[in-house]
């Protein structure tokens, strides 16, 4: 099933291309003074020298358009601009209406597709920017999976390194069981710091955090126990948040750090043999083109540092090319916040250099901003501590229950309290996804549960009120009826944002701009308010209603889908 814009491309292309002799994009865009607008008309003048205007009018003259529109003009320099037939947006909601993907196509090419998200850090708390890869990637993954796309999460856990030293010397000191008992009760901050005061302070405890670390490179048997002890407590914890966050991860997707352990001394090998490898302060570096740090020197990845122990870099090598290589992957995504950008940049670039990373083979850093409190300062609690992403969702769920309390009081405990959590979780989920990711956002709890504006309960709430129409007009969706009556302005233009949503789910795939898609759903709901307001539904005559009962119906069904590609549940009542 072709998508109207694809109808409309298609039909304009076939035209330019008959006037031009030669392939030419019409470049079609949705216009305020027209329905679409297509402009290529000007830059094909430049090139023909010919005029704009007289192009526009002999393009639109090429073939026939009534089957699709009702007005086709050219305009201003040369604009062609089209306003849709209302019967031909009624044949194309009536496909929609029968289809449960709303129209929009499975992916022509699926790919392999790997999501490098949430990755948190072991015996450490996962703090508000956790939250962002998390719920940014969980987004991501929903829209790739369901576009067919083979989507490999990659939780890339920080399970390795130089801490663990100190913190396998804590464990011993504290005794299993109470170091267990600290970790599972999600308590990582106490337990991390307290691992590094001592290390700061205690001479004879550093020694045994260095030598430990030395044990455990090494496969200690009692060492590598203890490590896993760390570690899994701490997945117990992190899958703990993931459930209540609602979002996809499991523990079959933590591939930590300590995975790629075993093909580092590879990697280096490989990169040697390429040529790759410099020295530099003792270190094995490779300098990769275009890194140059303040005074124009280039800057170095480390591969193997110094004390021949292997770092973050070294693991985001083996990582790089085991998704590569080993996964078959051609989209790497790498969900992780900005701070990081370089680091990735010049991961890319050495595994370009490396001939691992090759066209149609891309990676990409789906980076973003900070959380801000309400002073516009990095997000901490009163205290000045860092925000626990538990504590959040915790008070969001709370903050939501008295909402709805307050505004269906008849509700059951069990229903209230079961959509408490989808309107809380779904309100901190969408602050986060509706703002322009690259950006840091102030974090605002009246803001964000607010049920006017462009949140998540607004949204819910049109989803529902859908629902309730159906419940008082005590009738079913007919989702077999093939044909709508488009016929009020109001029914146009809601007519025409429902069919432009397999276009939104196509870009948002591509650009990973989840604001996007935010931004359709809620002009949907104030597209669709303004449809009730002026078109009667269940008042309206036979065939007039059941007409739009199926615009409320795709409203319904686009909204339900659009949050649940967010990660954010729609109830069928509030
Ligand atoms: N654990 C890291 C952190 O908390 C993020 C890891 C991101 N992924 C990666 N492949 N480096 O900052």
């Amino acid at each position: 099933m072709a998508t109207l814009q694809q109808l409309l491309h298609d039909r304009l292309a076939a035209a330019f291309a008959s006037v031009a002799g030669e392939p030419v994009d019409p470049s079609l865009r949705r216009s305020q003074h027209a329905d679409f607008q297509a402009d290529a008309a000007l830059g094909l003048a430049r090139r023909l020298r010919g005029n704009p205007r007289q192009i526009a009018a002999d393009v639109v003259g090429r073939t026939r358009w009534d089957d699709l529109c009702a007005a086709v003009e050219v305009s201003g320099p040369g604009f062609i601009n089209l306003t849709l037939a209302d019967d031909a947006l009624g044949a194309l909601l009536g496909a929609a209406n029968a289809d449960d993907r709303l129209g929009v196509p499975l992916a022509a090419e699926p790919e392999t597709v790997v999501v490098d998200y949430s990755a948190p850090n072991v015996a450490k708390e996962m703090h508000v920017g956790h939250l962002r890869s998390t719920v940014i990637g969980d987004s991501v993954v929903r829209l790739l999976e369901w576009l067919g796309h083979r989507v490999i999460r990659a939780n890339h856990l920080g399970d390795w390194g130089t801490p663990f030293g100190m913190l396998i010397e804590h464990l011993l000191d504290l005794g299993g069981a109470e170091a267990a008992h600290e970790l599972s009760l999600g308590d990582l901050n106490t337990f991390y710091q307290a691992a590094r005061a001592k290390f700061d302070s205690d001479e004879d405890f550093k020694t045994r955090a260095r030598n430990r670390v030395v044990a455990l490179q090494g496969g200690d048997e009692q060492t590598v126990r203890l490590w896993r002890l760390l570690v899994q407590e701490s997945e117990k914890y992190f899958l703990s948040v993931y459930d209540r966050l609602d979002v996809r991860l499991t523990g079959a997707d933590f591939f930590g750090e300590s995975a790629y352990n075993d093909m580092l001394p590879q990697v280096l090998a490989e990169l040697d043999r390429l040529g790759l490898l410099r020295e530099s302060d003792g270190a094995r570096v490779v300098f990769p083109a275009g890194f140059t740090n303040r005074e124009g020197e280039p800057l170095p990845l480390i591969v193997r540092k110094r004390d021949g122990g292997f770092g973050y870099p070294a693991t985001d090598l083996a990582a790089i090319r085991h998704r590569l290589h080993t996964l078959h992957a051609t989209r790497l995504l790498y969900v992780v916040g900005l701070p990081q950008r370089q680091h990735f940049e010049m991961v890319y670039e050495v595994a370009r250099e490396a001939g691992w990373l090759r066209p149609p083979a891309r990676a990409e850093h789906v980076g973003f901003g900070s959380v801000l409190g309400p002073d516009g300062k990095v997000f901490r609690t009163r205290a000045g501590a860092t925000v626990k992403l538990i504590d959040l969702v915790d008070e969001a769920v709370a903050r939501a229950a008295a909402l709805i309390e307050e505004k269906n009081p008849d509700l059951d405990a069990t229903e209230r309290a079961e959509l408490a959590r989808t309107v809380g979780i779904g309100a901190v989920k969408y602050a986060d996804l509706s703002n322009d990711r690259t950006r840091d956002y102030v974090f605002d709890w009246d803001r964000m549960l607010s049920l006017e504006g462009n949140t998540a309960p607004y949204l819910q709430y049109a989803r529902a009120r859908i629902e309730s129409i159906f419940r008082r007009g005590a009738t079913a969706p007919d989702r077999s009826r093939r044909t709508v009556t488009v016929a009020a302005p109001a029914e146009h233009a809601l007519a025409l944002h429902l069919l432009a949503f397999p276009e939104i789910v196509a870009e948002t795939a591509e650009s990973l701009d989840l604001h996007q898609l935010t931004g359709y759903l809620f002009r949907l709901a104030t597209l669709f308010t303004s449809f009730y307001e002026q078109c009667p539904v269940l008042r309206a005559e036979d065939d007039v209603r059941a007409s739009r009962l199926v615009l409320c119906d795709l409203t319904a069904r686009t909204l339900a889908r659009g949050l649940d590609l967010l990660g954010i549940g729609a109830p069928r009542r509030m």
